[in-house]
């Protein structure tokens, strides 16, 4: 096997045995000096598009070459399991919590045959880094827990008049001009928030953060994770209501927090959006698409969706922007599109590279 040396974004990305990568709508922890790739296990063909396998687990020192570690979440043979197979389970993120020394894994999860009516959270957990994880819990977060940043005339649950104008709306597939922008989170006070796509931050003092599209897609949420990152802390934002943002992944640069996203149009490419802040509870203002360069890639983020924000290890201010080259039709042949986040005027851009390394990051 020769190693590799450098990224090659959408190319086949052999592991330790030769195999592509499959670690889909993934994350990086990096943990006492090892990277571990987490993603979802894809199999071949449209069935790939839903959880057979589990969460894939690979390793790495250098970035370019992993090692397979197996599976670490497995879907269940039980078919009262909510991870049984058959399911969805999407972009699952791990993160380590020094205070309870475990391994916290939190993902999307519709459960066997509800298409992405679910929208729910799973929480899985384990002593070792590389699994096996144990699910703990799968549910809405944020029941019965108002966002901080709405008036206080809004926290209040919907009338039956207001439930009776939204029950019929087709809500699914993207941006639509009737979209209740400012009702769907009371609806759903008292059975807890919608959540499909998402990530996790932790921040520079330990405080983790679930960030997930909420609201139909139509509305981020910014939610707090209790001290041992098991459940949500009861306390959230709001984002950007009914822009209808997806896949975010999030950046800290100089004290200022960075989300990039995409537009909702399932598994087909879109445009990329920068979003900024400057506390994470801040108010959130839309920049533009930080895709930078000629042709008609950046307008569709070089033919890929957001997944995760690498900061990579020993360098100052270096990040890998990673996202997901899907295929719909043959799952498994997902590409991986990982490029070197690139600041101009301390704002994080993206631009196509056919081929790079790591020192990138010297210049
Ligand atoms: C995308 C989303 C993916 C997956 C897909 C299903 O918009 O980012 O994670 O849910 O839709 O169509």
């Amino acid at each position: 096997m020769t190693a590799n040396k450098s990224f090659l974004p959408g190319q086949l990305w052999p592991d330790n045995n030769g195999v592509h990568i499959n670690a889909h709508g993934g994350g990086v922890l990096f943990h006492n000096g090892v990277y571990y790739w987490f993603g979802e296990h894809k199999i071949e063909g449209e069935a790939g598009n839903a959880a057979h396998v589990g969460v894939h687990v690979y390793s790495s020192r250098d970035l370019y070459n992993w090692q397979d570690e197996g599976i670490a979440l497995a879907v269940s043979d039980d078919s009262k399991s909510p991870i049984t197979r058959g399911c969805i389970l999407e972009r699952p993120k791990v993160v380590f919590n020094s205070r309870t020394k475990k391994f916290v894994m939190w993902f999307h999860l519709e459960p066997k045959d509800v298409g992405y009516a679910g929208s729910l959270s799973g929480v899985a957990v384990a002593d070792n880094v590389t699994g096996p994880f144990q699910l703990i819990n799968a549910f809405r977060p944020n029941t019965g827990v108002w966002p901080l940043n709405v008036p206080d005339a809004d926290k209040r649950e919907l009338s039956a008049a207001e439930l009776g104008g939204i029950s019929g709306m087709d809500l699914n597939g993207g941006p639509r001009p009737w979209y209740p922008k400012q009702l769907l989170f009371r609806r759903d006070f008292a059975g807890g928030q919608m959540a499909r796509d998402m990530t996790l931050f932790v921040d520079d003092d330990g405080s983790a953060y679930h960030i997930y599209s909420s609201e139909a897609n139509g509305t981020l949420h910014i939610s707090r994770l209790s001290d041992d990152y098991l459940s949500p802390a009861g306390k959230f934002i709001r984002v950007l209501p009914g822009r209808f943002n997806e896949a975010p992944a999030m950046l800290k640069f100089r004290g200022r927090y960075f989300l990039f996203t995409s537009d909702c149009t399932g598994w087909a490419p879109n445009p990329a959006r920068l979003l900024t802040a400057d506390t994470i509870f801040g108010n959130w203002e839309e920049l533009g698409n930080p895709c930078l360069g000629p042709g008609v890639e950046i307008t569709n983020t070089f033919i890929s969706q957001s997944t995760f924000v690498l900061p990579v290890h020993g360098k100052a201010d270096a990040f890998i922007f990673m996202a997901d080259r899907w295929n719909p039709a043959n799952a498994i042949d997902g590409r991986y599109v990982w490029l070197p986040v690139e600041f101009r005027h301390d704002v994080p851009t993206i631009s196509w590279h056919d081929e790079w390394n790591l020192s990138f990051f010297d210049k």
